[in-house]
């Protein structure tokens, strides 16, 4: 069985993060959220991975490699544009050849991993096997529609009307009957070929479609909200450890892991939260759900529920919280103002704060 991991698209609803990054290399508590997935796939036994790649290729294969510090051996496939799930299925077919395979969407996060999921379909082996969780909102989603013992009855991508709550989660089986559904169908009104048209094409060939309805957590990390989310929930469950210096007039609270290389000077760090390798934090106050990376320098600073990544500057703001700053970001205040801001930054921007 083989792995095809999407990490191409564009990744509109992050923006400007995606203006010059990959959304699936954004940090969730310090590492990428691309790394969870490839994590996963590999401790469901899958080595064989295909990691579709689009505009931010380069990126990617820096940060992926050969695969080997995976346990994995990745080969890269090139999408032209991004013209859909199932396109990047049509472009992977000479490389999966006639292999079942499990499609992650990169930019996806499941807690708890997949293995289950692979074994399920291992054993009952249906043409295509998905992942549902329920949502509030079924409008936003592609939806199923089940039959009483877990077959799918129907799929609609974001319905006006849903016939379920049933969201369809960004992890699929297939079996190599796929490929002559993705062949089949039409790009839709948005212009892409949709993954839940070719499974709809397979219920409608009679082909089995069965789904597993997840109790865990799952997020797609597509905005700022639902990465600051999972960022959240995943300190939650981190280890607390101190690997760099902590000074005397500093105390941590909570689940706090101070990676090598930090320092914590004259600062009050409530947990969960991470603060990364050779970063600096300075009469601050950095607070629960945050994920500082490496390299930065905060002081004077209040910082809470945010995602910072590497090479900021932060000095004089006041209370930064529900933030998402790109890399080497410089925020700087005249210390006087009482606001709180949220802020969504691309990658070295630049921010005066006066009060
Ligand atoms: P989406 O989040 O559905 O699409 P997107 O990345 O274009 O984002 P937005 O809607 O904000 O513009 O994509 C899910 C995952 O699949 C994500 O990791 C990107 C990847 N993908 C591809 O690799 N190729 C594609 O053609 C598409 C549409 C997505």
């Amino acid at each position: 069985m083989k792995a095809l991991v999407l990490a191409g698209g564009t990744g509109t609803r992050l923006r400007p993060i995606t203006h010059t990054a990959a959304k699936q290399l954004v940090p969730v508590a310090n590492k990428p959220v691309l790394y969870y997935g490839i994590e996963s796939i590999v401790a469901a036994g899958i080595t064989e991975i295909g990691v579709v790649v689009g505009g931010t290729a380069a990126e990617i294969r820096s940060a992926l490699g050969d695969g080997r510090r995976f346990g994995a051996r990745i080969t890269y496939l090139p999408q032209a544009a991004p013209l859909g799930l199932a396109h990047a299925v049509r472009i992977a077919r000479g490389w999966l050849g006639d292999d079942d395979f499990v499609m992650y969407l990169g930019d996806n996060f499941i807690v708890g991993g997949i293995t289950g999921l692979v074994d399920e379909f291992r054993r009952e082996r249906p043409d295509a096997h998905i992942l549902t969780t329920k949502v509030a909102d079924p409008t936003l989603f592609g939806v199923a529609e089940l039959g009483p013992d877990g077959q799918v009855l129907a799929v609609q991508e974001k319905p006006e009307n849903p016939r379920s709550d049933h969201a369809v989660a960004g992890v699929y089986l297939f079996t190599p009957a796929v490929h002559e559904a993705v062949a089949g169908i039409e790009p839709s009104c948005r212009g892409e070929l949709e993954i839940t048209d070719a499974i709809q094409w397979l219920i409608d060939s009679g082909r089995s479609v069965r789904a597993t309805t997840i109790t865990g957590y799952w997020k797609d990390t597509g905005n700022a909200e639902d990465m600051l989310e999972v960022n959240r929930v995943i300190l939650a469950g981190i280890e607390p450890a101190v690997e760099g210096l902590v000074d005397d007039a500093s105390r941590i609270t909570g689940r706090v892991h101070v990676e090598a290389g930090a320092r914590i000077e004259g600062s009050r760090i409530t947990g969960p939260a991470i603060i990364g390798e050779g970063t600096l934090i300075k009469n601050s106050v950095i607070g629960p759900g945050t994920s500082i990376a490496a390299n930065c320098r905060i002081s004077e600073s209040e910082v809470e529920s945010s995602i910072i990544l590497e090479g900021a500057r932060i000095q004089n703001t006041g209370r930064i919280t529900d933030s998402l700053t790109g890399r080497s970001v410089h925020i700087i205040g005249d210390g006087r103002t009482s606001h709180t801001r949220r802020l969504l930054l691309g990658d070295h921007s630049k921010i005066h704060i006066a009060s």
